[in-house]
């Protein structure tokens, strides 16, 4: 009788994972013996063990991509988030929107307040989360994001830099409001945010409120057509207290 399954040449095999691009069990195949004895499983379940194996490692592979894409300035994340020293916004409310159903939604998000009141960290938190989840970020400082838009001004190629920033679906747009824009740069912040409007979600950041935002912008009309779009679906914090960076300034020292 002729066998089906002959013994292996690990070459063969090792050939063989490279051309189906098998990368990360191509990392593995001197443990497979091992593990298959040690675990005593069925050949199906070893077989979905290796596909799980794959795919994770995919996955992994895949997260550290968007991770590195993103540009975090640093890592924050939720959990780390200490709510009894920020109260003025709710737990409860901050984990509800860690299942991301406002990235489904093109929802935005906004949390304003004065320095050091987390907002930045709360943002990237939940960036973070939705890097997690295999969404596509991208974080930008204010000023970053202007000037990347100016700079696409002189090669006539400001469009298309709006729809590589609008091609992931969280953008995070952080410390709105430390920097005033001139007509031109007030015309490219518009059109970003109109073209996200209702097809992408936002992230802001700011240390204005609404009613300061006008003197941000060239104009108050711009202004109040930006405010409109971003508000329209929108999830508003205004954080309240103080800065958690001189925090420790203000615990009484004890003997
Ligand atoms: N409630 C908190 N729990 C844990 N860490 C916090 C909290 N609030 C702020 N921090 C930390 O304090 C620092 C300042 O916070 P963050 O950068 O979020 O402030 P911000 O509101 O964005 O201020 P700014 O307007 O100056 O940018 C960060 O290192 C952040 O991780
Ligand atoms: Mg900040």
């Amino acid at each position: 009788m002729i066998r089906q399954i002959p013994p292996i040449d690990k070459e063969q095999l090792i050939a063989g994972l490279k051309r189906l691009k098998l990368k990360h069990i191509r990392g593995i195949p001197n443990d497979v013996n091992e593990i298959a004895m040690a675990e005593e499983a069925g050949y199906l379940d070893f077989l979905g063990y290796l596909v799980n194996y794959e795919v994770n490692g995919r996955d992994q592979t895949l997260e550290n991509k968007n991770l590195q894409l993103a540009k975090f300035p640093n890592i924050k994340t939720i959990n780390s988030f200490d709510f009894n020293f920020q109260n003025s916004v709710s737990q409860q409310v901050i984990h509800d929107l860690s299942r991301l159903d406002f990235i489904n939604n093109h929802e935005n998000i906004i949390f304003l307040g004065p320095p050091g009141v987390g907002k930045s960290h709360l943002a990237i938190g939940l960036g973070f989360e939705a890097i997690k989840a295999g969404y596509k970020v991208r974080f930008y400082s204010f000023g970053d994001l202007i000037d990347d838009l100016y700079s696409s001004l002189v090669d006539g190629t400001v469009r298309k830099k709006v729809r590589t920033i609008l091609r992931h679906d969280l953008i995070i747009i952080d410390e709105v409001g430390y920097q005033a824009m001139n007509q031109i740069a007030s015309d490219h912040f518009f059109q970003l945010i109109s073209n996200a409007y209702e097809t992408r979600s936002l992230i802001i950041t700011s240390n204005l409120d609404f009613a300061e935002w006008g003197t941000l912008f060239a104009s108050s009309s711009i202004a109040a057509a930006v405010l409109d779009r971003l508000l329209h679906h929108a999830h508003v914090f205004p954080l309240k207290g103080e800065s958690y960076r001189i925090r420790s300034r203000m615990i009484p020292l004890t003997k």
